[in-house]
């Protein structure tokens, strides 16, 4: 997907912080529970609009906070209509693709990265050239995405630090019912979407911590967790979204 569309679609969602309010709840409570003692450092993959962060709540929890993205102007502006434009807590690395991994040793690690639904815009890579006829092809694709976005992660993580990838498992362009159905509802509703086949290519959360469990079974990760998954409100569409948490180890 190009820089150009992605840049499109935050211009749309700009206004969203309304709307954002149960997920950004959700994403906020989750990196606040995982926050070090003392507090550390966050690094936030696919900050875009910060419509799905409390920059003020996370700065409570976190010494230092990295916001990246490619849409510079995007994270620039959610931040000053946060307040927070003159945080000196806060730092904007927004000029950046995040579809490869940065060298480990050309930036400061941190103790918590958090990709927030970049994994989902990064699998249209994927699924725009999905083949029909080939669908092994794209389930190995699928695979080898989800294992270089979290590698990813790993590269920006200290030894000891925690991971989050937040994704989007399916919407209600194809599971209507999400859309004023209760929060507590949603896992039941998502496991039966998912049974039916209904769940975004590549983002099958049984097939996620799969990802994360070979990471583990050759010790570049540990403690993955999955996360229940909540309602994310974006006008006319609504998505069940999940998160999955692991460790990188100390040893590594
Ligand atoms: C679904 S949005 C995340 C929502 C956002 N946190 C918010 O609250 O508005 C995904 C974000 O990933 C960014 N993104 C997508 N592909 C990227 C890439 N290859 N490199 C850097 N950022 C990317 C987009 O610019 C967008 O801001």
């Amino acid at each position: 997907m190009s820089r150009e569309q992605q840049i499109a679609w935050n211009r749309e969602t700009l206004d969203g912080w309304e709307l954002f309010r149960e997920h950004r709840f959700r994403i906020t409570e989750l990196l606040t529970q995982l926050a070090p003692q003392p507090a550390g450092r966050l690094a936030v993959l696919g900050a875009g609009n910060c419509n799905d962060l409390d920059l003020s709540a996370l700065c409570q929890a976190y010494a230092e906070i990295e916001l990246l993205d490619w849409d510079h102007h995007a994270v620039v502006e959610g931040v000053r209509r946060q307040g927070l434009q003159s945080c000196e807590q806060l730092r904007i690395d927004a000029a950046r693709d995040l579809s490869q991994s940065p060298d480990p040793a050309a930036i400061a690690a941190a103790d918590c990265v958090a990709s927030v639904g970049l994994l989902s815009q990064l699998m249209l890579s994927v699924t725009q050239v999905h083949d029909p006829g080939a669908p092994q092809q794209t389930i190995a694709a699928a695979a080898e995405l989800r294992r270089q976005h979290f590698q990813h992660l790993l590269a920006r993580m200290r030894p000891g630090a925690v991971g989050v990838v937040s994704f989007e498992i399916v919407s209600s362009d194809s599971l209507p019912e999400l859309i004023g159905c209760a929060n507590e509802a949603v896992p039941n509703l998502t496991a039966a979407a998912i049974g039916t086949g209904n769940f975004y290519t590549g983002l099958h959360p049984a097939a996620m911590f799969h990802t994360a469990s070979q990471l583990a079974k050759d010790e570049h990760v540990s403690d993955p967790q999955m996360h229940r998954p909540w309602k994310w409100c974006l006008g006319p569409r609504t998505y069940a979204v999940a998160a999955l948490s692991f460790r990188r180890p100390n040893s590594r």
